[in-house]
């Protein structure tokens, strides 16, 4: 079997470890994976992935070492071409002309949509795997990368203690997260943090203040609030709107953004992307097509993309509540 292989959207720390395992089953099962370079604009472009001694197929060495990398070496894009009907039709003609039996496609929820897309152009098999550090894809309890982001944030914040501490400082740290606050919840319980915004919960400016005033009240001289992304206008407007309305803290506002999308995957991240890549190929032999390989509750699952897409993954209800207690 002739096996693409392609990283779109935003990268994720694990990416390149789930190449290492697919690359390394695809040999054992006696299959051929070539890289595919710029995700699906790589297609349109007919760009291929070459290996230092020049091959297209991707060997055994061709990944040595990979697991601890960040980023992507297949590189990422996300393609405005591809999102057209024109654009699909060509790139799986493309997939014709090189004769490629299936695709593994790695990346979040526009990356599933692109793939759900050419499945019904393409007669190859096509799965994906879930590689977002955003964690709001439906169809894995945990994406590729998750953990890592939220690793570094909270390292992040832990240094932004030390300032907040000495300054009696409040921080209005903004985690990434466009329709998810996943990374956010997770930062801010992992972190102490004593406020969290995500978009899944609407809070006025004024009971956020009033929390403030307890907090201040009860001698805490230092706040840290986790802000996602996608929490209305982010940590800076955020900042602003709260001192309009009398919050008591002096504040300052820092935007974690794509930091969180960079650095060696912590082991967590390596092994699921190691399970899911091994499974992927696995799959693609079992004859599977048009589903995404997860992780739910300790069991790997494939999903079929329309699932995958019809939504976003809701906030963990039980962590919230978690959340509402140790930040009080
Ligand atoms: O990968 C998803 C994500 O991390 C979102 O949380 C964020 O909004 C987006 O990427 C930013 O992407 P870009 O690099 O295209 O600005």
């Amino acid at each position: 079997m002739r096996i693409g292989v392609l990283c779109s959207g935003g990268d994720a720390p694990g990416m390149n470890a789930a190449l290492r395992s697919i690359v390394r089953t695809a040999i054992v099962c006696g299959d051929e994976v070539f890289g595919i370079n710029h995700g699906y604009e790589g297609i349109l472009n007919e760009e291929f992935y070459i290996a230092k001694d020049g091959t297209l197929v991707m060997g055994l060495r061709s990944v040595s070492g990979l697991a601890r990398h960040g980023g992507t070496i297949l590189h990422s894009s996300r393609s405005k071409r591809f999102q057209t009907d024109e654009g699909v039709k060509a790139a799986a003609k493309i997939l014709r002309k090189y004769r490629f039996d299936a695709l593994i496609t790695i990346g979040g929820n526009g990356t599933l949509s692109g793939s759900l897309a050419l499945g019904k152009e393409w007669e190859g098999q096509i799965i994906g795997l879930p590689g977002t550090i955003d964690n709001d894809l439906l169809g894995t309890d945990f994406t590729i990368g998750f953990a890592t982001a939220v690793d570094t944030a909270v390292d992040a914040v832990d240094k932004l203690r030390d300032t907040a501490g000495s300054h009696d400082l409040m921080f209005f740290v903004e985690v990434m997260g466009r329709h998810c606050g996943d990374i956010a919840l997770a930062t801010a319980i992992a972190s102490g943090a004593e406020i969290a915004c995500l978009p899944e919960v609407e809070e006025t400016p004024e009971s956020i203040v009033s929390k403030l005033k307890r907090i201040k009240d009860a001698g805490k001289a230092s706040v840290i609030a986790i802000i996602a992304e996608g929490y209305q206008k982010g940590a800076v407007e955020m900042q602003r709107v709260l001192k309009e309305v009398g919050n008591p803290f002096d504040s300052r506002a820092v935007v974690l953004g794509h930091i969180l999308r960079g650095g060696s995957p912590i082991a967590f991240d390596r092994i699921l992307a190691s399970e899911l890549g091994n499974f992927a190929v696995s799959a693609l032999v079992q004859g599977e097509t048009g589903k995404m390989a997860g992780k739910i509750r300790g069991e790997l699952t494939l999903t079929p993309f329309e699932e995958c897409v019809k939504g976003h993954k809701k906030i963990n209800e039980e962590q919230l509540r978690l959340l509402q207690v140790v930040a009080s």
